[in-house]
């Protein structure tokens, strides 16, 4: 069944703060909380849910699922997720690897230095809405909204088995950020709803078709001036950097690595529509040259 969305962008109708949620198959919600306004926002009675009285997208049964038995939805909800595994590179490569990410990023990166550069550029601002493209396993996330939690936050991944780690590191944080997955196609909220996004790890994982297509997707969901920041592999700083790169290319591929090796992510950044696009930094790593790029959506 082509053009259905599995999640809606919510409106608060008394602050306009969005927010991104999953529609359930099997329940039809009446309320929700504003983190915005801190209201619970309740359905008038001539709506149907939240979904369809404040949503971009309207609940399941809204989009046309109504003539579909339950036993069929739950079967189209498989086939969405089945689709979703076949098209990605997961966090290190390999499936059976995911559970390693976190320590092998500990072992093998300065970590704390990294992700703290990262979100440094990124500067969250109270009430800002700001996405990351590619949460993993949630350790940005973690630490941008802790340092702002006055910002409201959203996530975007295509790995159900990093949002289960995620999940479950943020809940024992007690943070509450939306995460959500997608199939690998149109980014599931409307244009314009993001004052910043960040994506770090994530470029080099991705074919040269794919990379355009999710930075034209990025470009499209962030406010116009809103700013991009990327954190990736860059074109290595001298020989032995190049050479322990290879390290990443044996687990992750070639094919998707090539741009970033010869640093053309700026270029992609820029082919997507950005302005002052540029690199702000770099990092030598044990696995090679990890470099910061930014560009802001041409206010109109
Ligand atoms: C190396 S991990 C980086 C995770 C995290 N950003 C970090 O800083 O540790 C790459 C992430 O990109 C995700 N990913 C790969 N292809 C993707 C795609 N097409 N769309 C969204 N996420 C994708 C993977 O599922 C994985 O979580």
């Amino acid at each position: 069944m082509p053009g259905l969305f599995f999640d809606s962008v919510l409106t608060c109708p008394v602050c306009g703060q969005q927010q991104v949620r999953r529609i359930p198959y099997n329940e039809q919600l009446n309320s929700f909380y504003c983190k915005g306004c801190e209201c619970k926002i309740t359905v008038p009675g001539d709506q149907c849910c939240i979904f369809c009285a404040f949503g971009s997208h309207k609940c399941l049964i809204n989009q046309g699922w109504e003539k579909l038995e339950q036993k069929q939805l739950i079967e189209k909800m498989k086939d969405h997720v089945h689709k979703t595994e076949k098209k990605f590179i997961p966090a290190l490569g390999y499936d059976f690897l995911t559970a390693w990410y976190d320590a092998t990023i500990r072992i093998t990166m300065p970590e704390k230095k990294f992700r703290n550069e990262l979100i440094n550029r990124l500067k969250p601002e109270p009430l800002e809405q700001i996405f990351e493209f590619g949460y993993g396993t949630g350790a940005n996330l973690a630490i941008a909204s802790s340092r702002s939690p006055n910002s409201s936050f959203f996530g975007l991944d295509i790995d159900p088995k990093v949002r289960e780690i995620a999940f479950s590191k943020l809940k024992g944080k007690d943070i509450l950020v939306e995460l959500q997955l997608y199939n690998g196609d149109i980014f599931p909220y409307d244009d314009a709803v993001f004052d910043k996004a960040y994506s770090c790890l994530v470029f080099h994982q991705l074919d040269d078709e794919t990379k355009a297509h999710c930075l034209r997707e990025i470009y499209r969901v962030l406010k116009p001036g809103g700013k991009l920041i990327i954190g990736d592999w860059g074109k290595a700083k001298n020989r032995w950097m190049r050479t322990v790169f290879y390290t990443v290319q044996l687990l992750d591929g070639f094919k998707t690595t090539t741009a970033n090796v010869k640093g053309l992510l700026p270029d992609y950044i820029r082919e997507a529509g950005f302005t002052d696009v540029k690199q702000t930094g770099f990092i030598n790593t044990h696995i090679g040259t990890f470099c910061y790029y930014e560009g802001i959506k041409i206010e109109k």
